[in-house]
């Protein structure tokens, strides 16, 4: 499975080193298949060549050029990185980010062969409009995107449930991620407010083929434990 931890906009590159120092421990003294992915913030990006896949949260589609306050394909390549997030529901809801600008980056990642975890999910009211209202509304989030793309992971993310605590029923990860494979055969995520207490039910979920975490993973214990979870899982 993979276990993804997005770190947003948290910790220092210290701090993101020791972080994922304690990651490689945990891989190397335990026999572990699992795909562990860590999404740290631009700033503390840095040469990784452990287990831990380290990707970027963000990027902007140009290898350089002018554009203040991002980064580009240049400053991924000086550390290897080859692995991206694209359409966070904070970067769709927060930054402004319209499909059509989230298809043109996942267009230009993968044209440089990025593994890309790619996010869908919708906001409360949506939910609370009904089941195929919220399909619809999911499935808009999927136009422009090459659902066949080899290197393509998705992240279900109900926005209400990122950071809040709150989470769908077990039932209703289940069924939407049964629709959500009819779209995608790509190995598909859980996010949102996933946590120790509740990660190995998700993760036992069908379906369910690894789980993006935010703030739970924050505290590298908490990451680890979800880690041997999945290794009990052992789907
Ligand atoms: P959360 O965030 O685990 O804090 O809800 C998940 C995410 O945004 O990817």
């Amino acid at each position: 499975m993979i276990i993804a931890a997005n770190l947003k906009t948290n910790f220092t590159r210290k701090k993101t080193k020791e972080y994922i120092n304690e990651l490689e421990q945990f891989l190397d003294g335990n026999s572990v298949s699992e795909d562990v992915l860590v999404f740290p913030t631009s700033s503390s990006l840095d040469s990784y060549d452990g287990k831990v896949v380290v990707g970027a949260q963000n990027s902007y589609p140009t290898q350089n050029g002018a554009f203040t306050g991002e980064i580009g394909l240049e400053q991924l390549e000086e550390f290897g990185i080859k692995t991206i997030l694209i359409g966070h529901s904070e970067r769709r809801h927060v930054l402004g980010e319209s499909q059509e600008f989230i298809a043109e980056k996942f267009d230009f990642f993968k044209s440089h062969g990025f593994k890309i975890v790619y996010c869908v999910g919708e906001p409360l009211e949506i939910r609370e409009a009904g089941k195929e209202i919220m399909m619809d509304y999911i499935s808009n989030q999927y136009e422009g995107i090459d659902v066949d793309y080899e290197n393509l992971v998705i992240a279900y993310e109900p926005v209400w449930a990122i950071g809040t605590g709150l989470t769908p029923t077990l039932e209703d990860i289940a069924d939407i991620h049964k629709n959500l494979k009819d779209i995608s055969k790509a190995p598909l995520l859980y996010g949102g407010s996933v946590k120790v207490a509740n990660a190995k039910d998700v993760l036992s979920i069908d379906n369910v083929d690894g789980i993006l975490v935010g703030s739970a993973a924050l505290k590298v214990n908490d990451f680890i434990s979800m880690i041997k979870f999945a290794d009990e899982l052992d789907k």
